[in-house]
């Protein structure tokens, strides 16, 4: 069970995620998508950036929030999940993301600001389907036999770890994008604007 709240805040709005820990050492998938929390139709055209409040998202959940019509997913990565990360330098097809799909304040082995905390766009880079989460570890119909956890692109395959890094061989031909952000403190990232260009 999630839920979460909004509170207007001018010209962005601020998203609050809570989402319910079912056990930590499981790996849990919260997507709610929230889009009964649209910035207005004006705000939109002009991509206000969101502010997430991201104090209730357990290790191992995830949340999506909307950036300029796009899917942005935040995930709070368990130590479980950045461990898969080093595992898989071999199987990605750019473990440094060379092509540049991130700020250079993301350009480390977690693609992130905050180790644990990954801010990525939701839109498979092949062809722009949303890809699945599967967090699961291990043998399932459809996935690799040694699959470590992380995204499926449902509509030709193609696989992404934790960072959102692409698998090799492949049709999609990068990472998954990384979008400017910033933190405004501890618990709350802001989408779409920061302070150090991207
Ligand atoms: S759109 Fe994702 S693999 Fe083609």
């Amino acid at each position: 069970m999630s839920t979460e709240g909004k509170v207007d805040c001018g010209r962005r709005r601020l998203i609050v995620a809570t989402a319910a820990v079912g056990g930590v050492g499981a790996v849990t998938a919260v997507v709610p998508f929230v889009s009964s929390m649209l910035p207005s139709e004006r705000a939109k055209a002009a991509g206000a950036p969101v502010e997430v409040d991201v104090s209730n998202l357990a290790p191992g959940q995830m949340i999506t929030v909307e950036w300029r019509g796009k899917p942005v997913w935040i995930i709070n990565r368990s130590q479980e999940m950045l461990d898969t990360l080093v595992k898989l330098e071999e199987a990605v097809a750019d473990p440094k993301s060379d092509g540049k799909q991130q700020p250079e304040y993301c350009k480390n082995p977690t693609r992130s600001i905050k180790p644990n905390l990954l801010v990525a766009v939701g839109i498979c880079t092949h062809l722009g389907c949303s890809p699945t989460s599967k967090f699961k570890k291990g043998v399932e119909e459809g996935m690799p036999d040694d699959w470590q956890g992380g995204f499926l692109c449902p509509c030709h395959g193609s696989t992404f770890d934790f960072a959102g890094r692409v698998f090799r061989n492949k049709p999609a031909p990068s990472n998954l994008e990384v979008p400017p952000h910033t933190y405004l403190s501890d618990t709350r990232i802001l989408i779409g604007e920061d302070t150090k260009g991207a």
